[in-house]
């Protein structure tokens, strides 16, 4: 039997970003079990291949009530954006629920030594590519009636709350999706779009690989002596709200492993062998004497 949260999900269009890795693959899984009757979901990323495996595993764990859609999307590429509804067969134009879930992090460099490189990626992909992304699927909603319908779900993070050093691009990206994310709420508040955020704390996932360029030791370390929160763990949030009933807006959630009260180090003895690998690791690569000034990374 359907559960209530299996029945408001029921014939819905589905898109979530950054589908191929970490919380976006989670949450194309959790949206599917949810709701495995009837449900079209959109999955987008740039590594096309990951996103028809993962279509191969929802079907063969759900099933065939799902459809399920792999579409190559680079989120920091404009003219891609643009395209991307018009590119979308027929049966999944009408689209009902937007997890705008693509970005990332790159580097501990501080200012001013960051890279060009760097800050345009981060601000291109987390920033200008949700908002291109957000413009794109907002006309379908507002042409349903009483002003519009849909959702909109933005994946922001500890980051934009409290920035800290070694991140400051990252967490500007972070704080303007709040902002963006908190504007639109109100410019939309005369129709039935609901707009949300959910911001993660620290979640193992590929993004500390991706913040490391690919260096898995330093990206390991992160996680050393403590216990992060699953993709699962945020994909079931991001499900849970989406699947209120439509006058309920789970406007903001903020969501930490237990060791968690911030963005910066964990202060709690079971999690000190985690800061330790970290000051050793971001001090002994860039001669830092003072390994106390250094920070730890979740989220
Ligand atoms: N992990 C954490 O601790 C944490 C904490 C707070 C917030 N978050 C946020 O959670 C979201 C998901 O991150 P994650 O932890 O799941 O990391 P992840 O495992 O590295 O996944 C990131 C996803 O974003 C996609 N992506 C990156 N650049 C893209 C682009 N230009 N166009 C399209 N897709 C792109 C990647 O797919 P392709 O490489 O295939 O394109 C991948 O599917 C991010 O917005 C991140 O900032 C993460």
């Amino acid at each position: 039997m359907a559960t209530a949260m299996g029945k408001r999900l029921e014939g819905k269009t589905i898109v979530v970003t950054g589908a191929s890795s970490g919380i976006g693959r989670s949450t194309a899984m959790e949206f599917a079990r949810t709701s495995p009757k009837n449900l079209k979901l959109i999955l987008t990323a740039r590594r096309i291949d990951t996103l028809k495996e993962i279509a191969k595993e929802i079907e063969k764990e759900v099933g065939s009530g799902v459809q399920v859609l792999p579409v190559k999307l680079d989120v920091s590429n404009p003219s891609e954006v643009r395209g991307f509804v018009d590119s979308l067969p027929v049966g999944f134009k009408e689209i009902d629920i937007l997890v705008n879930n693509a970005g990332l992090v790159k580097g501990t460099a501080k200012a001013p030594d960051i890279s060009d490189d760097d800050i345009n990626v981060m601000f291109s992909t987390n920033v200008t590519g949700l908002i291109n992304m957000t413009q794109a699927i907002l006309p379908i909603y507002k042409k349903r009636e009483d002003g519009g319908r849909g959702d909109i779900i933005n994946i922001g993070s500890i980051a934009g709350r409290e920035p800290y050093p070694g991140g400051s691009i990252y967490c500007a990206t972070k704080a303007a999706i709040r902002s963006f994310t908190d504007a639109m709420r109100r410019e939309l508040i005369a129709t039935r779009i609901r707009v949300m955020e959910v911001d993660p704390g620290q979640v193992e996932t590929e993004f500390s690989v991706v913040r490391f360029y690919g260096d898995k030791t330093k990206a390991d370390a992160v996680y050393a002596g403590c216990e992060p929160l699953t993709p699962d763990d945020i994909a079931e949030v991001v499900v849970f709200n989406a699947a209120r009933r439509e006058n309920v807006v789970v406007a903001d959630t903020l969501i930490f492993p237990n060791h968690q009260v911030g963005p910066l180090a964990p202060i709690s003895i079971y999690a000190m062998p985690a800061i330790t690998a970290i000051l050793l690791i971001v001090s002994s690569g860039r001669g830092h004497s003072h390994a106390q000034k250094v920070v730890t990374f979740l989220g």
